[in-house]
């Protein structure tokens, strides 16, 4: 199943020029088999999420992009929003309470170093991009975190290899996700869900379990990976997280 995590709307996003009707309506039209809306430091609503998806006839869930100390996360299963979630380490505690998820989003804003604004006729971007992903690799807050969205649709090809490369170093399972806040934005990307979800607890265990896979349903305007703009067989996708979760074992008895 294709599913897109992370969906502003105007409602509870001031940057979002979408309504919640036009977003579903986009979804299903583009081949989408469910979406999450995900406002900025704010609830959407677990039961505003149910209506529209009766309405609709089409799989829609609520949770929320919250903006922590060292980046944004997508948090799902969490009906509340208070500003203590800014700590990520609390937020990380309700998560868990809540047997809920989160995935680390766009990690190349906050970390990775901008040329066009920090040029210097000195810049070399290779050099500066590989201490950057060395001090990211470091941030608590991705150490700790499960999944990264390896794709996002608004990014470049050279930001969403950032965030590859650092969920790789850090062994993290793979996302993508559009970040809708436009109609051009709708089914850029999604997430690929090879089990059939039908409930927003069907949907948060394959996130914590990270049998998940990031696509790029543009055909290659956002990665240079072909690997994401296909979908794997299971069989595939099954060796592929093992390695991760081999990977991610290593990585941690390393840190301690
Ligand atoms: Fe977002």
């Amino acid at each position: 199943m294709l599913i897109d995590l992370h969906n502003h709307t105007k409602i509870g996003s001031w940057d979002s020029k979408l309504n919640p009707d036009e977003t579903i309506s986009l979804s299903k039209e583009r081949g989408l088999d469910g979406i999450v809306f995900t406002e900025h430091d704010a609830v959407f609503g677990f039961k505003e999420a149910q209506s529209l998806s009766k309405k609709h006839n089409f799989m829609v869930f609520a949770g929320i992009e919250v903006n922590v100390e060292d980046g944004h996360v997508l948090v799902f299963g969490i009906d509340e929003y208070n500003d203590s979630f800014r700590k990520h380490k609390t937020l990380n505690q309700v998560v868990q309470d809540n047997n809920g998820a989160w995935i680390a989003q766009h990690p190349y804003r906050r970390w990775k170093p901008h040329p066009v604004v920090l040029q210097t006729s000195d810049w070399d971007n290779e050099s500066e991009n590989a201490k950057a992903l060395e001090r990211a690799k470091k941030v608590n807050l991705f150490e700790i975190s499960y999944s990264m969205d390896v794709l996002n649709g608004r990014a470049n090809i050279e930001n969403n290899e950032f965030s590859l490369d650092l969920a790789s170093e850090l062994g993290m399972y793979y996302t993508a996700s559009a970040d809708t806040h436009d109609e051009i934005d709708i089914g850029k990307v999604a997430t690929y869900f090879p089990k059939n979800i039908s409930t927003y607890e069907e949907l948060i265990k394959e996130i914590q379990q990270g049998h998940t896979w990031p696509v790029d349903l543009t055909n290659g305007s956002l990665t240079n990976y072909k690997d994401f703009c296909i979908i794997p067989n299971d069989d595939e996708l099954v060796k592929i997280w093992a390695e991760i979760k081999k990977n991610r074992v290593r990585i941690l008895e390393e840190q301690n």
